[in-house]
């Protein structure tokens, strides 16, 4: 007899995890319906508008009938500027050939690891890591493998303790700097390591940009053994617009613009337009911002410890802040919602990035001022109130 309702839903679906942040959002909407005000600090994007500029530039190509299907790899013109711009970030020569243009880099993740492993290969990831990714290699079927990082070292990788967890299956490992959701930065010397131990890097540089002590480095600045994702949803405040690119080596190129015809067809024609106008125009107005989210970290950082929380790594890039809350719960979820419903302060719970995240906190200064004030307010008397364990 052939299986009926969810039991017909394959093995490769039902093994893909929910995104826990989206059942506190779904809660913290269901409170505010009924007339409680939250504070968002779970929320994962800008609290910016897109730059005007770069709607402009939208409007433009959409009224000059740029409405119809692009190169699969992209407009040439957005390819160029991004060669333009890693060679003047970075020192990195690279062709218009190796970029990939997507609708964000959730499909150039697809893209990637589509072309690279196959059924049963490993990628390694950190834990914590961004919730999403071990659902891109279960799509795969590729096998994720952990590795714990410590809050100590930020939460990034310590290259010489990945050697025992390389093997003949190893095709990848993912890196992600600044990182999501710790805010860390891995340096130059690390990334030129992590390149030298053999399997692929997957380096995820979409918040690159959102930079605020020290500088960020490319992995193709040490490598071009390795794929970069990027995108224009976080630091030119794009998230709704959908676009990103991948960086592949040579020999990759031609399999994942397969992939891209076939399964995507193209980015789409006038948010690529709106693409150039972010990189060549939208500088200033995103220097404004990173300034702005600097302050908004710093004054977060001290709120924190003033309520006695403490950040041995502070993050020095994205827009996030991992704490410790072991101290009031082990039980990252059922703390996340404790605080919705007590303070009314939405916070993800450190579970949702791996079993490493467990016991932590992530909250996003994506918010303004005001909000992240009241937010510490809320947090403060919550703490109060709580009974001591
Ligand atoms: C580390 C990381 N990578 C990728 C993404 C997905 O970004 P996009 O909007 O480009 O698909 C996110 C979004 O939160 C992220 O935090």
């Amino acid at each position: 007899m052939k299986p009926k309702g969810a039991g017909a839903v394959s093995r490769r679906a039902q093994e893909i995890t929910p995104f826990l942040v989206m059942d506190i959002l779904e809660r913290a909407k269901e409170l505010e319906s009924r007339g409680r005000h939250i504070v968002h600090l779970e929320i994962g994007e800008p609290d910016f508008d897109t730059p005007q500029v770069v709607k402009d530039a939208a409007y433009r190509a959409m009224a000059a009938g740029e409405t119809q299907y692009t190169h699969s790899q992209g407009l040439i013109e957005l390819r160029e500027a991004l060669c333009r711009h890693y060679l003047e970030k970075y020192g990195v020569r690279l062709s218009p050939e190796q970029f990939i243009v997507t609708s964000g880099t959730s499909p150039a993740m697809i893209l990637i690891f589509a072309a690279l492993v196959d059924s049963g290969d490993e990628v390694v990831l950190s834990d914590p890591h961004y919730a999403c990714y071990p659902n891109f290699l279960r799509l795969v079927d590729a096998r994720p493998h952990y590795v714990r990082v410590l809050e100590e070292e930020g939460f990034q990788f310590r290259p010489e303790e990945l050697k025992p967890h390389l093997t003949a299956r190893t095709k990848a490992i993912i890196i992600n700097s600044p990182a999501n959701p710790t805010g860390t930065l891995l340096t130059g010397e690390r990334l030129a390591q992590l390149a030298g131990l053999g399997p692929y890097i997957v380096s995820d540089e979409i918040y690159h940009g959102l930079v605020y002590e020290g500088k960020e480095h490319s992995i193709l600045e040490y490598t071009d053994r390795a794929f970069v994702i990027n995108g224009f949803s976080k630091l030119y405040a794009m998230t709704g617009w959908r676009l990103g690119y991948v960086i592949a080596p040579d020999d990759f190129v031609r399999p994942m613009q397969k992939l891209m015809q076939n399964f995507f067809i193209s980015a789409n024609a006038f948010v690529q337009r709106a693409g150039i106008a972010a990189l060549t125009q939208a500088g200033p107005e995103v220097e404004r911002r990173r300034a702005i989210f600097n302050e908004r970290r710093r004054f977060l950082l001290a709120g924190l410890e003033r309520l006695g929380f403490h950040i041995p790594v502070p993050p020095t890039g994205a827009f996030y802040v991992f704490v410790n809350a072991r101290h009031l719960s082990e039980n990252s979820y059922t703390l996340a919602f404790d605080i919705l419903e007590q303070a009314g302060v939405g916070v993800t719970p450190g579970i949702d990035f791996g079993a490493g995240g467990e016991g932590y906190l992530r909250l996003s200064y994506a918010n303004s001022m005001e909000n992240l004030a009241e937010a510490l307010g809320r947090l403060k008397a919550y703490l109060e109130r709580r009974p001591r364990a």
